[in-house]
Formats: structure tokens, C-alpha cells, sequence
């Protein structure tokens, strides 16, 4: 099919179909697999999901089948943590994770003043996520509004389903980054107001860490949160010693770090929690009882050096889990690598990750840490049609060990195993095919109109609000 195909309305794509209607860890029967399926779908919905045998002979004949065989065909992958103005610090070396953020991260966030590079960061960020098969991701921009303006609009043209917040901090970083507690509360309401519910788009209220906001400022998230009591709240927790020390020393009054965001409302549905590595039981239990979600970031925990999330133990408190990259402190976009570095974390922990539940955590898992377990992350009839055709034979490496696989879970674990962007031969989003490997070229970025910013996507509001900053 080609990009223009995309007018039509109904499509139909055949390829070996795998999806997971329950968690694979829970349930025998999770894992919904059709070695030769036709997956349909119309204005971007699924309508049919079955085998090829009995959906072709009723389907019309000017629908158009899509022939992935013998590919495999998946519910597009889900990121609930990145950060979209850290694609040019990954791989800074050396630092632990307060250092790492005032020797790169900082300094480099600070430069997203230039609405121009909220612009074309956007646009990259968004293309190499596509690239890797990845369909929805929660998304940490900067403290300048016009950094927000730029990602949803560059994901609202594409039509995806994206969550994103501007990032409150009010301290204990350089000036250029800070806002005010009323600043970021008003405004985090005028972005509400411009991006939440359009298209497919989500607002996330975003107050960085509890070392970078002050007591007002989480009084006025709080205060923020209230109002809207059924957004997402992102924020990071728990991920390495030296913060939780600094928090102990920023919030006397608290008995653990999980109290300093429950005090204020924002441990609750919906809340999604970076790293949450070296949790107590108390705030294990606050998590659950909450109904909060714990984001896993394996890539970032082992680069920073932040220790070894504890899978086991967080299901067993019978927390909500996601499997994300934390692109910059994160080093791969690709979430086939970032569950391979899952299961080594887990490894050193003698705790594992069979490959069902990998491919679980990336899809229907990843939906559900999201509260989004009934718009995406399976194949169903009702679902978002955001798909992403595997290829397992993508290279030699892969050729060679895949003549030794004898089972579906063999194929996975090797999938995860030698896996990245190069096994991605295409991506949908709503039913339109946004990414196809073969028609991906190289071209530097300078010569393609999609890496242009494109001011007349972004509202005056968000060019204006940018010159004082
Ligand atoms: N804690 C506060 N900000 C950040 C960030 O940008 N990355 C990571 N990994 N942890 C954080
Ligand atoms: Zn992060």
C-alpha cells in the first residue's frame, strides 16, 4: 500500500497475528496467536480480527489486503516514559543520576527555548519511535510551553495517540529551566485547554521530581491534579540513593518519598512513577492501594546506575507495572532492547521474564499501566488499529539463530534478544501506514519537509509565550 492508499477507508492486513488478552503471568490462554490471520480495520478502528481463511471469502472485493506474510503482526508498542529534549544527551558518560542531569540533562533542556528545536526534536523523537514500532509513549517535554505545543502538534498531525506534559520545576536547577509555582500551574491549565482531548492526544500534569519543585509548587500540582481527576500525573520516584537522601533533607516532615507526592493527591489512578527502585514496603503499599502505576526503565537503571528493579516484588504488592525506554537516561528507542535489558536486570535479581510476558508488558501491559486497556495494546475488534509488522529474519544474525527456533516463544525470546528497528517493516497508526523500512531512506534531515518546523502548526499563543523565556 502505498501512503496515498490511506484515503481508503477499509483495509485489511494478513500476516501471523499476535495479541494478549490477559496478562500471560496470570493466564494460560492470554496469548492470542493465528498463524495465517486477516486483521480489518475502518476509520481507523478494528473491526475483524480471525483467520485468513474465513474472513477472505466474505470480505468485499475492493478491499485492500496488505500481504505481511510471513511477518508477525502486533499491537504497536507503548513507551510510558521518555523524555522528548533528551535525544541529544544519551550516552553522556559517567555521572549517576544527579549529576548526570546537572552536567547534561539541565544544560541541554535549557536550549528548548528555541521553539525551532522543539520543532525538529519533535519530528525526530516521533520518526524514530515509529521507526521502532513504538505507537504511543507518555512524554516528559520541558518547562517551556512552546516545547508541548510543538510535540502535540507534530503528534496530532500524525494522528497519534500520544500523552504529554510540560515538565513544573521551581528549584534546585538552572534559572533558565525554572517556572514559578503559579507560572507552572497556569501555564500547565493553558496547554490543558489547548491539547487534552484533541484528537487523540492526553495532557500528563508533569512536575519533574520532588527535589525540583517546592512545597508551594506541589500544593499548586496538587491543586492542579484535583481538578482534572482523571489525567495522567508523571513524576519520577525512587530511582537512586543520592536523591532520595536529598529528598529526606528537602521534606523533614515526610517518613518516606512516596509521602511528599501522596500528601499533595498525585499517588493515585493514572499516576505513573519512574524507576521506583528502592521502594519500602509502606510505599509499596501506598502504590497499590493508590492504584498507581510503577514504570520500569531498565536501560537508564543499568547507564545511571541506579539499581535493579524488583518485578517480582512489585507484582506480588500487586502493583500496575510498565516496561518503558527513559529516552535520555534510557539508551535504546527500542522497546524489543529495552525488554532485553529487562530480563538481565531481572537476572541479577534471579528473578526472569519469559517472552510472553515481554511482548505482554510492551503491548496490553503497557495499556493498562496507562489506564488505556480499552483503546490500545490488542488486537480487537473495537481497539485503535496501531500495529506493528515484526521481521524476524530483519538480519544474517537473526537468519542464523531463527533456523534453530522451534516454538512461537523461542521466535519472541530471540525477537527481544537480537531484536531493534531493523525487524520493524512497518507501522500503522489508526490504520495508516506511517512507517515502511523499505521506503525509509537516509536523506539528511535538511532535505526532508517533515523535519521542517512547521510554525503554522503551532498556536500564536505558543510562539508568543516563548520570547520571555
Ligand atoms: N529524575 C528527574 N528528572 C529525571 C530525568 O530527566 N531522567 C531520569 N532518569 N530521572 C530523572
Ligand atoms: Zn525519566
Amino acid at each position: 500500500m502505498s501512503l496515498s492508499a490511506s484515503k481508503i477507508r477499509k483495509t485489511a492486513l494478513r500476516g501471523r497475528l499476535l495479541s494478549f488478552d490477559a496478562d500471560p503471568s496470570q493466564s494460560a490462554k492470554a496469548a492470542r496467536f493465528i498463524e495465517d490471520g486477516v486483521l480489518v480495520f475502518e476509520d481507523g478502528i478494528i473491526t475483524e480480527i480471525g483467520e485468513a481463511a474465513d474472513i477472505l471469502k466474505r470480505l468485499d472485493l475492493d478491499v485492500p489486503v496488505i500481504d505481511h506474510r510471513p511477518y508477525l503482526i502486533m499491537p504497536g508498542f507503548i513507551d510510558p516514559h521518555l523524555h522528548m529534549p533528551q535525544t541529544q544527551v544519551i550516552g553522556s558518560y559517567g555521572a549517576e543520576l544527579m549529576d548526570w542531569l546537572h552536567s547534561y540533562t539541565f544544560p541541554e533542556e535549557s536550549r528548548y527555548s528555541d521553539p525551532e528545536l522543539c520543532g525538529s526534536s519533535s519530528v525526530f523523537l516521533i520518526e524514530e519511535l515509529l521507526r521502532c514500532g513504538t505507537t504511543t509513549a507518555a512524554v516528559y517535554c520541558t518547562s517551556h510551553p512552546a516545547s508541548v505545543d510543538a510535540f502535540f502538534a507534530e503528534a496530532d498531525r500524525r494522528g497519534m495517540r500520544m500523552i504529554a506534559g510540560k515538565v513544573m520545576m521551581d528549584r534546585n536547577a538552572p534559572e533558565a529551566l525554572l517556572d514559578t509555582p503559579e507560572r507552572g500551574y497556569e501555564e500547565s491549565k493553558a496547554l490543558i485547554e489547548r491539547w487534552h482531548g484533541k484528537g487523540r492526544l492526553s495532557y500528563a500534569i508533569t512536575p519533574r521530581f520532588a527535589p525540583t519543585s517546592s512545597e508551594a509548587q506541589l500544593l499548586a500540582t496538587g491543586v492542579l491534579a484535583a481538578e482534572h481527576p482523571d489525567m495522567h500525573i508523571q513524576t519520577h520516584l525512587s530511582e537512586n540513593h543520592g536523591e532520595i537522601a536529598f529528598v529526606r533533607e528537602l521534606f523533614p516532615w515526610s517518613k518516606d518519598y512516596t509521602e511528599v507526592y501522596e500528601r499533595h493527591g498525585l499517588v493515585r489512578d493514572r499516576a505513573l512513577f519512574g524507576h521506583c527502585i528502592h521502594l519500602t514496603e509502606r510505599e509499596r503499599t501506598s502504590l497499590a492501594d493508590n492504584g498507581a502505576s510503577a514504570i520500569f526503565c531498565p536501560t537508564s537503571n543499568l547507564f545511571l546506575g541506579s539499581g535493579l528493579f524488583d518485578l517480582a516484588g512489585m507484582k506480588m504488592a500487586g502493583i500496575k507495572v510498565g516496561l518503558a525506554t527513559d529516552i535520555g537516561g534510557g539508551t535504546s528507542y527500542s522497546m524489543l532492547t529495552t525488554a532485553m535489558e529487562a530480563y538481565k536486570v531481572l537476572a541479577l535479581r534471579r528473578q526472569t521474564l519469559k517472552a510472553y510476558d515481554a511482548f505482554h508488558m510492551m503491548t496490553a501491559g503497557n495499556a493498562a499501566a496507562l489506564g488505556l486497556e480499552d483503546r490500545i495494546g490488542r488486537l480487537a475488534p473495537g481497539y485503535e488499529a496501531d500495529v506493528v509488522v515484526l521481521d524476524g529474519h530483519a538480519t544474517v544474525a537473526l537468519r542464523q539463530r531463527m533456523e534453530r527456533v522451534q516454538t512461537l516463544a523461542e521466535e519472541l525470546f530471540v525477537l527481544m534478544t537480537m531484536g531493534d528497528d531493523r525487524v520493524v517493516a512497518a507501522t500503522y497508526v489508526a490504520g495508516k501506514r506511517v512507517h515502511d523500512r523499505q521506503a525509509f531512506t537516509h536523506r539528511p534531515m535538511e532535505d526532508r519537509p517533515e523535519f521542517q518546523l512547521r510554525a503554522a502548526d503551532l498556536p500564536a499563543e505558543s510562539l508568543a509565550e516563548t520570547g520571555d523565556q
